[in-house]
């Protein structure tokens, strides 16, 4: 059981969402979690339920990233938080492209950047990353996030070459539709999005999520899971369209 390999966690993004259910997962599982968000006062309340340690900071300060990881051992590192804004890159503003650069790509890398060598170092470690059917196909609208994705989905392949002879296992998560709240930051109101995206859905949970990653956690330390794609049975990715010009 390769869960009691590990010690330590770090999880990015924990406050809410994916991520709040992955930290009450690896908590239960006997490891010290490090949940990392902004939002202080739903850290401090999911420290209370599950025993994590909480840290509130903006990813976005790499200062900050670096501080937090001095000195830890990180065992399992999820690197979960995101963000997306509306727009493609004919409407997206300055602050869309920026913020999602930096909180889905540039903390990402950093923080493998900072934690990796102390895996390579204890021969012992597990990067999961967690990328979205955005990274791999190609849908209409938020074209920052799908480049962002889709280089963290070019990052998970790169990090096992990265990491060969070491026991350093990468495991891409690569979901669908997830109920959480990062549709309705995205429409700036979180009814809109229950009416719009969620009502009449059979989409996907925070849980599911969480049970893909303890699967790819709990494979035998011989098993790297590399990719998972999980998506709502009834949301299909995908299409094709073909722009009709008779001149
Ligand atoms: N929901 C979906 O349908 C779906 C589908 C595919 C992929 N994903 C991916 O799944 C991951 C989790 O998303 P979710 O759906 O659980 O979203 P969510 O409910 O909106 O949660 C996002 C998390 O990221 C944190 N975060 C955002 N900006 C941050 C920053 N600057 N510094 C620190 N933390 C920050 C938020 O915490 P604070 O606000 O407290 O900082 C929150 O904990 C994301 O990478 C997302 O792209 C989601």
């Amino acid at each position: 059981m390769p869960f009691s390999d590990y010690r330590t966690a770090l999880v990015t993004g924990a406050s809410t969402g994916i991520g709040a259910v992955v930290v009450e997962r690896l908590a239960a599982r006997g490891l010290q979690v490090h949940a990392v968000a902004r939002d202080a006062e739903r850290l401090a309340e999911l420290a209370e339920a599950t025993g994590c340690q909480a840290h509130a900071l903006d990813l976005t300060q790499t200062g900050a990233l670096t501080d937090l990881v001095a000195g830890l051992e990180i065992d399992v590192l999820v690197n979960n938080a995101g963000v997306s804004r509306t727009g493609n890159i004919l409407t997206a503003d300055e602050f869309a492209v920026d913020e999602q650069i930096a909180v889905n790509l540039r903390a990402v890398l950093h923080l493998v950047r900072l934690v990796m060598p102390g895996m390579v170092a204890r021969d012992l470690g597990h990067i999961v990353n967690i990328s979205s059917i955005a990274g791999v196909y190609t849908f209409g609208g938020n074209t920052i996030y799908h480049a962002t994705k889709s280089a963290v989905h070019t990052l998970s392949r790169q990090l096992r070459v990265d990491g060969f002879g070491k026991r350093i296992r990468v495991t891409e998560i690569c979901p669908g539709r997830v109920e959480t709240e990062i549709f309705g930051r995205i429409l700036g109101d979180p009814e809109k999005a229950r009416r719009e995206l969620f009502d009449g859905y059979e989409s996907l949970k925070p849980a599911d999520i969480a049970g893909a990653i303890e699967f790819a956690i709990e494979s035998p330390r011989h098993v790297n899971v590399g990719h998972i794609e999980i998506l709502p049975t009834f949301q299909v990715p995908g299409g094709l369209e073909f722009e009709r010009r008779v001149s």
